[in-house]
């Protein structure tokens, strides 16, 4: 097998507008890369060319479900995550708390885990999530409207709320809405701090591409079952921001919410959010991207809202118009000296062979017209998401 080093300085020009800062005492909850030795999913067998390779598998499974046409025609209800992410967080859920490691996913809404009693669950590493040994745990009545925030839902025997999540891939997820304290670690006060009455999809049949490690995912979307939805408003203000860093990485960084985090004011470029269905993406206008000062332009005419950003899918994905202008211009730029491979390892589009190794571009073309940027691309930025100012800004940051 091939070892990889990869192109990762390939940034995304966005359009460039200002922003203020107040900052307030807010929420700040570790983050870590699953291939970190801090991760409960930490795999020290794999290697990071075998973790390459199923990131791309991950990203193009992605770009499948996100597949716009489809969505057209099926409506909401294929919004779900399929690749997951890389990125995780823990909350603990319910009275007394249950610690519940879960994947932190801009790409959709619910915050879901599995629960007992499980009737047909994938395994897991770690005791099911049981509700009824919750004192703060209560069902959500199917004619609450807060069960219509679902995508696809039924009315259960006991008049529960039942969700189901269909996933690209044929993952489902169903199960019940629930609500229920969920508290958080906040590193920024050095103690447990506690948010009542979430809503929270307990999953009792789930199935699919899932890691025993994997107790659930924490939704981070634009619609009102994600997190930031739902706790925005203790804060005066819907804003979250993140800073991943790359795959190994020793330390944690954070996930923060309510608070004003861009203090380098100096390299911030801010972009406006793209209000387009599904309202669970963040989309952006993907204008040019730069290669060598050379600047590639975006079908003019189709640039609102031509790329959301993602934290559960690894590479970006780019619509093939653009990508082929991206690849001629990398190929120019590295000069004739270097030859492309001809057969790139699979999924990858432009590889180079090097003594032993392929290095190859983290960036994939899709058919779609909605391009990906993917959290490959998002390594050592800090992003913060605006909910209410509707921006996105990105500064480049160490992620202390
Ligand atoms: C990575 O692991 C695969 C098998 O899992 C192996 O074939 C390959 O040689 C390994 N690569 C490196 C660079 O260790
Ligand atoms: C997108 O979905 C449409 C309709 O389901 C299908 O015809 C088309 O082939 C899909 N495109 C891709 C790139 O998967
Ligand atoms: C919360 O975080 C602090 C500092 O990182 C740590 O010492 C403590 O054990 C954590 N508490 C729980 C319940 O995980
Ligand atoms: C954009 O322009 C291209 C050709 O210039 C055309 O084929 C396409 O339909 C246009 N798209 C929209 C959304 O107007
Ligand atoms: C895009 O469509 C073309 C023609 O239908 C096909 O050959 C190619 O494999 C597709 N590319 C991707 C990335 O899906």
């Amino acid at each position: 097998m091939n070892r990889f080093v990869y192109f990762a300085t390939i940034l995304f020009q966005l359009s460039i507008s200002s922003s203020s800062a107040k900052p307030n005492v807010g929420l700040s909850v570790n983050l870590f890369h699953r291939n970190s030795p801090l991760s409960p999913y930490y795999n020290p067998s794999m290697n990071h060319s075998d973790y390459i390779i199923n990131a791309a598998f991950h990203s193009i499974s992605r770009v499948k479900r996100f597949n716009s046409t489809s969505f057209q025609n099926k409506a909401a209800q294929t919004i779900a995550t399929e690749s997951k992410g890389d990125y995780l967080m823990e909350i603990f859920v319910g009275t007394p708390p249950k610690k519940v490691i879960a994947i932190a996913d801009t790409g959709s809404d619910l915050i879901w885990f599995q629960c007992s009693p499980c009737k047909d669950c994938y395994f897991q590493n770690y005791p099911y999530f049981d509700p009824t040994k919750s004192s703060t745990h209560h069902p959500v009545p199917c004619e609450e409207v807060t069960c219509e925030y679902l995508d696809s839902y039924s009315c259960g025997r006991a008049k529960e709320c039942n969700y189901f999540m269909e996933y690209g891939d044929g993952s489902t997820s169903r199960g019940t809405l629930i609500t229920d304290t969920v508290s958080f670690n906040n590193t920024y006060l050095g103690r447990i701090v506690k948010y009542p009455s979430i809503l929270l999809g307990c999953g009792y049949h789930n199935k699919g591409l899932f890691s025993p490690n994997e107790e659930g995912i924490i939704g981070l979307g634009g619609d009102p079952l994600s997190l930031i939805s739902q706790i925005g408003h203790q804060f005066g203000k819907r804003k979250f921001s993140y800073c991943f860093l790359p795959y190994g990485s020793e330390r944690s960084s954070q996930i923060k919410f309510g608070v004003d985090t861009q203090t380098n004011r100096r390299n911030l470029v801010t972009t406006p959010l793209v209000r387009k269905f599904p309202y669970t993406l963040y989309y952006l206008s993907l204008e040019r991207i730069s290669v060598s000062g050379k600047m590639l332009m975006a079908k003019a005419n189709e640039t609102q809202g031509n790329i959301f950003i993602d934290s559960g899918t690894v590479l970006s994905a780019l619509e093939s118009y653009l990508f082929n202008k991206l690849k001629t211009a990398i190929i120019e730029s590295i000069g004739k000296e270097h030859v492309p491979e001809r057969y790139p390892p699979r999924p990858f589009n432009l590889c180079y062979r090097r003594i032993g190794n392929s290095m190859c571009l983290m960036i994939v073309p899709t058919n779609d017209t909605v391009s990906i940027l993917g959290s490959y691309q998002q390594v050592y930025f800090n992003i913060e998401y605006d909910l209410d100012k509707r921006t996105v800004s990105f500064a480049p940051s160490n992620c202390k």
